[in-house]
């Protein structure tokens, strides 16, 4: 199948691109490069032994994404691209509500238009806020605790009512718990610009030099050695959910909404001493106080992904941390000294764009 991955460039959107490859579908990548960076496509090249097809398209240019579904065909859709750090949606709402909100919005209507029914979306298990129990099932309480987990219920909601309405339109939402890890060839994998606020990125800064230490939000916890704990999954694992996903739409014609997680909970410690062994690095950290927001202990109940999708992960907190730090080990600056976006960056990627499309989506 020919498939559209907007936010191909990011990091399970690249990973989930090297699968979908590898089962034979056509990809072509949309991605405004605002939060990712353009050489992506060129390790997904080496990879791959050929270059996807990627667009730079920003879905906030609702003319730009019209103009993509008029000059390209897709069979389906997967939808990655939002702004997702939790710190900056509380400073910035309205800029997270106009880009993951309007954006979808553009995406869909222009599905629509071309007679493109079949989308997986790229959710979060953050639509539970604290739950009341663990593990969480999919029919748990909804209720978000910050503009980027409204962003992303909203998206939801949005594309349900569509579904619900639109007998030509299925979807899966996946409901993501904590990705980590890396591709196993170390060439492409998690490199958030400025200080990592998730957990794993910061301890793989802190193992290659990048940051003196780490510090654990809170030792008082009630869960098994007072640190938090999470359901931390492999993102080759994940981006194998988004290809079972696709097979689940056209196999059954229906839409789904589902975790995706192990189901086990890791604390910060116990993640800690498994980067110490995967790395052989010591990682220096102390505890300190909580940190606004943070919820004890989440973990997925991942039994409807193997029920619906067939899905199971399959990788364990050893190959979680091993591949993130040769994904970080080989490139410890991440992709390197990327410009910001707007700068010749974009000229690097969009060069790859075949002339008659991306002038059809400039003057779009
Ligand atoms: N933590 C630290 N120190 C750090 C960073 C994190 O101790 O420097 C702790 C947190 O307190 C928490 C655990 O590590 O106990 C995991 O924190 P992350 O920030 O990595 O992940 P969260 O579970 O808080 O949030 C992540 C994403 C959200 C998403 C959520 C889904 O950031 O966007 O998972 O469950 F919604």
């Amino acid at each position: 199948m020919r498939i559209l991955v907007c936010g191909g460039a990011g990091f399970i959107g690249s990973h989930t691109c090297t699968v979908l490859a590898e089962r034979g579908h056509e990809l072509v990548i949309a991605d405004s490069f605002v939060n990712s960076s353009p050489r992506v496509e060129g390790r997904l090249e080496a990879i791959l032994g050929h270059a996807p097809a990627c667009h730079r398209v920003d879905l906030l240019d609702r003319g730009a994404v019209a103009a993509l579904f008029a000059c390209e065909r897709f069979d389906a859709v997967i939808h990655f691209a939002a702004l997702k750090a939790v710190g900056e949606s509380c400073e910035r709402p309205l800029d997270y509500f106009d880009n993951n909100i309007a954006g979808t919005i553009h995406l869909l209507q222009a599905m629509r238009a071309a007679g493109v029914g079949r989308l997986v979306f790229s959710s979060s298990a953050t639509v539970y806020g604290d739950p009341d129990t663990v593990p969480v099932c999919e029919d748990a309480a909804l209720r978000v605790s910050n503009p980027y987990g409204r962003s992303k219920l909203v998206m939801e909601q949005l594309i349900g009512d569509l579904c619900t309405y639109d007998p030509g339109f299925q979807a899966v939402n996946l409901r993501y718990f904590n990705p980590v890890g890396a591709h196993p060839s170390g060439l492409i994998g998690e490199d958030p610009g400025g200080i990592p606020g998730n957990l794993m990125p910061y301890i793989c800064q802190v193992a290659v030099g990048r940051r003196e230490r780490l510090e654990v939000f809170g030792g008082d916890w009630p869960t098994v050695d007072g640190t938090g704990v999470r359901d931390y999954i492999h993102v080759m694992d994940l981006a194998r959910a988004h290809a079972d996903a696709l097979d689940f739409l056209f196999r059954e014609r229906r839409s789904a909404t589902v975790n995706l997680g192990t189901g086990r909970g890791t604390s910060v410690l116990q993640l800690v001493r498994a980067f110490g062994r995967a790395s052989g690095r010591e990682i220096p950290h102390r505890i300190v106080a909580r940190r606004a927001g943070d919820v004890a202990e989440v973990y997925a109940d991942p039994s409807l992904a193997r029920s619906l999708l067939g899905w199971q992960a399959e990788l364990d907190i050893d190959a979680m941390c091993r591949d993130a730090w040769r994904w970080q080990s080989m490139n410890p600056d991440g992709y390197g000294d990327e410009p910001a976006a707007g700068t010749a960056a974009h000229a690097t990627a969009s060069r790859r764009v075949p002339d008659q499309v991306s002038e059809a989506i400039a003057g779009g």
